[in-house]
């Protein structure tokens, strides 16, 4: 029970808790002693002759009654129910959440233990350990990234070789612990022309067909004079940490005008939560391991970003 911070309704609870006790005490010691009607029938009649008589109620009931009221009062001296008061076995839901965490990490450290220790590249080659995190990954990371890790609009592939935060363990595990945000700030002031020619330029840097070389060409212009080029390279190959490659097919909103035209003039602000604090550090191991071992079959050293 959380602690009030007035002390007038903790002896409100209190009495109001022992109150009802004393009550019952009171109604059933009164009531079992007054017999001097038993005997007598009451009046009340079902269903023809079915007739009430003024009876104590049996004794094996009355002590039942009893019963309840000492457990009660046992209970209430161990357990929290009276206010303030913690019991004699100060428990609390949030210590038998801790307790109950501590023996599942005990065990999870008893299963996993050697793997914990061994670095990230060994540990993605062990089945055991795929497998581990496999399970990790649908619980934790698949909402997001998918089943597949394949990714989505605003979520991206984790199986390709292609990193906005890098690639490497020590990389991938740092973006598990403690989080990333990416933010492209927008350029709606540029206007709607400029903005287009950007596009264009954009599309045509991975290779796209476009018959408005003049738009490319002014475009390319745009993206050295507005401050493009400091994030994403002077070639739009990418910064390792700061902002994505533009030259390969790979987008995460995507490669069609109408939607490079709404990254650019809007702008994407997006975040991987940290999972450090919640999973800890060897849960986030395994995983690291897991993400690690799904890029390493489609890694191509043309696909990566400048600076890495
Ligand atoms: C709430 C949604 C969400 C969840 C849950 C989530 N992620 Fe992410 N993750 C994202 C987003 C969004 C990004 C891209 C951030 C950005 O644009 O830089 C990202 C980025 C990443 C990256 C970096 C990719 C790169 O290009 O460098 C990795 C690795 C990653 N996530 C792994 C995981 C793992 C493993 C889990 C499970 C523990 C997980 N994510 C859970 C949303 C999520
Ligand atoms: C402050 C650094 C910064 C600047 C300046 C910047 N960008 Fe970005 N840009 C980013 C980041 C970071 C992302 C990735 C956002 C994410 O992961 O959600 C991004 C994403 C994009 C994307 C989406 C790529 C995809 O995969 O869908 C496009 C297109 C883009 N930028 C174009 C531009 C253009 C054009 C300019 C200049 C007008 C520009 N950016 C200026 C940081 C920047």
């Amino acid at each position: 029970m959380s602690d009030f911070n007035n002390s007038f309704w903790n002896i409100w609870v209190i009495l109001l808790t022992l109150g009802g006790i004393a009550f019952c005490i009171i109604i059933l010691w009164t009531q079992s002693r007054a017999r001097s009607n038993s005997g007598q029938v009451t009046g009340h009649v079902w269903d023809e002759n079915l007739e009430e008589y003024n009876n104590p109620m049996p004794n094996w009931w009355r002590w039942l009654f009893y019963g309840t009221i000492f457990f009660a009062l046992v209970y209430l001296a161990l357990y929290p129910g009276l206010g303030n008061f913690a019991g004699k076995h100060q428990w609390t839901s949030a210590g038998q959440y801790e307790k109950e965490k501590a023996a599942a990490e005990a065990q999870f450290k008893a299963a996993y233990g050697e793997l914990l220790t061994q670095n990230v590249e060994l540990v993605a080659a062990d089945p055991k350990a795929r497998e581990a995190g496999e399970r990790l990954f649908l619980n934790y990371c698949a909402q997001c990234h998918g089943s597949d890790a394949k990714g989505s609009k605003g979520f991206p592939n984790l199986t390709d070789s292609d990193w906005l935060w890098g690639g490497e363990p020590a990389q991938i595990k740092e973006t598990l612990l403690k989080g990333r945000m990416a933010v492209m700030p927008a350029f709606g002031h540029l206007g709607e022309e400029v903005i287009k020619d950007l596009a264009t330029y954009v599309r045509s840097l991975s290779g796209a067909v476009t018959d408005k070389s003049i738009r490319a060409a002014r475009g390319k212009e745009a993206f050295a004079n507005n401050g493009c080029a400091a994030c994403h390279g002077a070639e739009g190959k990418g910064t390792l940490g700061l902002a994505p490659n533009l030259t390969d097919k790979v987008w995460l909103y995507g490669g069609r005008d109408a939607v490079l035209i709404e990254t650019i003039a809007k702008g994407r602000t997006n975040q991987m939560p940290a999972f450090g604090e919640f999973l800890g550090e060897d849960k986030v191991h395994l995983l690291t391991a897991y993400v690690y071992g799904l890029s390493q079959g489609n890694r191509t050293e043309a696909a990566k970003p400048e600076g890495k």
